[in-house]
């Protein structure tokens, strides 16, 4: 169906800095148009120093909601009227919804992930799960998967930082649950996995222009593990095209990154979208 802009277009977007490789205008613009629905989805570039009046604006112009790139899913907390009970554990929010003025912000990096695995018949609930990363990223997907009934070990490069062991114990405090953080060698990764059912990349390693890097070394990996990259760029990582080769099951990031989408829009329009579309439509853009 052919889109057209009227005077009763609802308006989303995105603000991040930087901003124009983003594909999330694609991907939404793609579905609402599918879908016959009058929304438009527009990227802007938003510096930090300018958020206070961006969210503002959100107000003013009576946009419908926004979706929250780096560097502003922290900062944007405190600009909100309401806030997600999940999102305020985690201190991000990735999508603001706007009902006549009240802003209420989410966290759907956190719950796109998780129902990227559900899809998939993957249930962490109960399962032992090594996280790699300790950064924004992994806090959204540590959270997730403590407060779904996950068994956590948080391995981290940087342990003397006190990133990941703060994280463990934000967690553990948060859910009443163990989680155990060490530093990201290979003697621990052999510990892990070795009680490990699921492995998640929350890391940075492997994303393009990197694509030959892997957190993971391939003759750790083993069939019937879970292994579940977060980057998306490529959709098949180096960690993931080992696995694959090691008889591991994957999940590459493009799932996350189409879920949470998914999850922003059904909060904006009411509407389940064509999950399917926006994932082609998200491998088209890379
Ligand atoms: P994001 O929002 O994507 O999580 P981030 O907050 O900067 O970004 O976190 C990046 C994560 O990737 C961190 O856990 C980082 O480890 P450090 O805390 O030690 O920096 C991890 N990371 C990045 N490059 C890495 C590398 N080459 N090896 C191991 N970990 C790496």
């Amino acid at each position: 169906m052919k889109h057209s802009i009227s005077g009763k277009t609802r308006v989303c977007g995105i603000i991040g800095d930087p901003i124009e490789h983003t594909m999330s205008p694609a991907i939404h613009n793609a579905a609402f148009a599918k879908m016959g629905l009058d929304y438009v989805y527009i990227a802007f570039r938003v510096k930090p120093e300018e958020l206070d009046k961006a969210i503002k604006g959100v107000r003013a112009l009576n946009m419908r909601g926004l979706s929250v790139t780096i560097p502003h899913k922290v900062a944007v907390l405190k600009l909100l009227d309401k806030l997600d009970p999940l999102a305020e554990k985690i201190g991000a929010v990735n999508t603001i919804v706007n009902d006549d003025g009240v802003l209420t912000g989410y966290n759907t990096d956190a719950t796109g992930f998780l129902q990227a695995m559900l899809e998939r018949g993957v249930e962490p609930k109960g399962k032992n799960i090594a996280i790699l990363g300790a950064g924004g990223a992994s806090r959204a997907v540590s959270f997730i998967l403590a407060d779904r009934g996950a068994n956590l070990v948080i391995l981290n490069r940087r342990l003397e930082l006190d990133w990941a062991v703060e994280l463990a114990r934000r967690i553990s405090q948060a859910f009443n649950r163990k989680v155990e953080a060490l530093e990201l060698t290979r003697d621990n990764l052999i510990k892990a996995l070795e009680k490990a059912e699921i492995l998640v990349n929350a890391t940075s390693v492997g994303m393009s222009p990197n694509s030959n890097e892997t957190p993971v070394p391939s003759d750790l990996l083993r069939p019937g593990l879970i292994v579940y990259d977060i980057v998306y760029n490529p959709v098949k990582t180096k960690l993931l095209r080992d696995a694959e080769a090691a008889g591991a099951e994957i999940i590459s990031g493009v799932d996350m990154l189409v879920w949470q989408g998914v999850m922003a829009f059904e909060k904006w329009t009411g509407k389940k979208p064509p999950v399917e579309l926006m994932k082609k439509e998200a491998i088209k853009q890379l």
